[in-house]
């Protein structure tokens, strides 16, 4: 049964999400540093982890850890069908529950390869939008302001597929437990 929600950030975008789905839930919150302290191996949770080129931070570590019942990945990227697809394959996460998440983007709080990796990528892909001289369209603008300056997307409804799913999860849980009470 899902005991705690674990999360992985390093701009905070995911902590904002964990902080408000552990409301709902009333689960406890801890990020990966403070469970890896305070909950057992083997412990039934939630993972939430932003994602750094296609990749959730520390998802290979938390699967060998933990028995994880979903997973949640943070990203920039505005949500599709064959995003979530490319996350699922990039991360083995083969049936396990899976839902993405738009985050944002934080440059100021961004260290050392991170900082590194993401300004090369904003000069690629403003040069990309800027091309022969034509006007930059106002979508290709957003996102060249949130490579340079920042956005936030975060959105409590967003979160409607997963707390559905947790609504059967709980249900499903219901009925094993009584089928093995019997
Ligand atoms: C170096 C780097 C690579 C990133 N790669 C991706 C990516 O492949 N896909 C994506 O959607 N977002 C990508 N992002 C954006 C982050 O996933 C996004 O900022 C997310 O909100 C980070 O979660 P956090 O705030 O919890 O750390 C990248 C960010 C950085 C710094």
């Amino acid at each position: 049964m899902l005991k705690y929600i674990v999360y992985r950030t390093k701009t905070e975008f995911t902590k904002k999400y964990a902080e408000l789905l552990a409301a709902k839930f009333r689960l406890p919150c801890l990020s990966y540093e403070e469970a890896t302290e305070k909950i057992s191996h083997g412990e039934s949770i939630l993972y939430m982890a932003g994602i750094r080129a296609s990749k959730l931070y520390d998802i290979k570590k938390a699967m060998r850890r933990y028995n994880i019942e979903a997973v949640i990945g943070v990203g920039m990227s505005a949500s599709s069908e064959q995003y979530k697809k490319e996350i699922i394959e990039s991360n083995l996460l083969n049936q396990m529950p899976f839902f993405y998440l738009r985050g944002g983007t934080a440059p100021e709080k961004l260290k050392g390869f991170d900082k590194l990796l993401f300004s090369t990528i904003a000069n690629m892909t403003k040069k990309s939008k800027q091309k022969d001289n034509k006007k930059i369209s106002d979508e290709d603008k957003k996102l060249v302001d949130a490579f340079f300056t920042g956005v936030d997307y975060v959105d409590a409804d967003n979160l409607k597929p997963i707390i559905d799913w947790y609504s059967s999860y709980l249900i499903i849980q219901d009925m094993i437990g009584k089928k093995y009470k019997k």
